[in-house]
């Protein structure tokens, strides 16, 4: 099945966005740490406009520390400050607020240099659905939640967050969608569960799995079902098919006449992916 991806949705939220741009210092993109590239937005660049912009790549905890280490190498390269979080666990978020500041030093310091009192950081949040924005956002706002109210020129009901005194946070207005048409971006959004994994056929999404475990993970997939021989041949679906089958035999997915359950092993795949059951497991790449 083909995902439609509207470029209608992204001119609305494209639009939200960039009338809150005149409002806001620095912008907080959070992406996947699995799939950093796949769970962006294509046209963040563009949207942003040169915004001094914070890269936070979350769900660390699920992701291979080595690769994101390259992912952080690949964003410095472009000139993007890339900081890996878990903020469900708020691993590293409190480093999140002297990184923040540091993009907007030298503003501080001119406002200090005129005696001006430096205000409250203004923060935009953006991301795509289920990347962790609202759990990162009460992460930093903790207990002392609170609205700082309508600012000038923001339309009613969106309410700015503060995070203590030095910084006031806003979620991304309106729906920044990745760009899922990509079969194989489709694919690792479905995997990582940022998209229903329903838009695709479960058990394609469960091979593209296998296929990339089998290739840079295969210890993990040996530990975790025991599974011992593993395909050499990436490209041979059969084959493929028979690890699948393995682990679904492993995991009790029969049904009657003994035959493995694809569906059933699956899910199986999946949820043990999205757990970090089979480990830290990264689906892309910088290269
Ligand atoms: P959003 O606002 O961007 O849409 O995302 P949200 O915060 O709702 O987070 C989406 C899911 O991702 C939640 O799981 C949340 O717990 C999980 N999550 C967020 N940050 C992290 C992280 O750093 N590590 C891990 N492992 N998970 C993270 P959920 O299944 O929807 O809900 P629940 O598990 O909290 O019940």
């Amino acid at each position: 099945m083909t995902i439609q991806w509207f470029p209608g949705h992204m001119t609305k939220a494209r639009r939200q966005i960039e009338e809150k741009l005149k409002l806001i210092d620095v912008v907080i993109e959070l992406l996947d740490a699995r799939i950093p590239l796949s769970s962006r937005n294509p046209m963040v660049d563009e949207i942003l406009k040169g915004k001094p912009r914070l890269v936070l790549l979350n769900k660390n905890d699920l992701a291979d520390p080595q690769v994101t280490a390259e992912w952080v190498k690949y964003f410095a390269d472009q000139g993007l400050p890339a900081l890996p979080i878990d903020a469900a666990n708020g691993t590293h978020v409190k480093e999140i607020l002297p990184r923040v500041k540091q993009l907007w030093a030298h503003k501080i310091e001119t406002m200090l240099r005129k005696g001006i009192n430096p205000r409250a950081i203004r923060a935009l949040i953006v991301g795509i659905p289920n990347v962790g924005k609202s759990t990162l956002i009460n992460q930093l706002a903790g207990k002392k939640i609170a609205a700082t109210g309508d600012k000038p020129g923001v339309t009613k009901g969106q309410q700015w967050i503060k995070v203590g005194t030095e910084m006031d946070l806003l979620d991304t207005p309106g729906i920044l969608w990745p760009k899922f048409e990509d079969q194989m971006v489709g694919m690792r959004l479905a995997a990582t569960g940022a998209i229903k994994e329903e838009l695709l056929h479960l058990d394609d999404v469960a091979l593209f799995t296998i296929k990339y475990m089998v290739q840079h993970y295969g210890a993990g997939i040996q530990e975790r079902f025991g599974v011992q021989e593993l395909p050499d041949d990436m490209d041979n679906i059969q084959e493929m098919v028979k690890v699948m089958e393995a682990i679904g035999r492993k995991r009790g997915a029969i049904v009657s006449g003994g035959k493995v359950d694809l569906d059933k092993a699956s899910l199986i795949i999946i949820r043990d992916l999205r757990a970090g059951k089979m480990g830290r497991i990264s689906l892309e790449r910088p290269f």
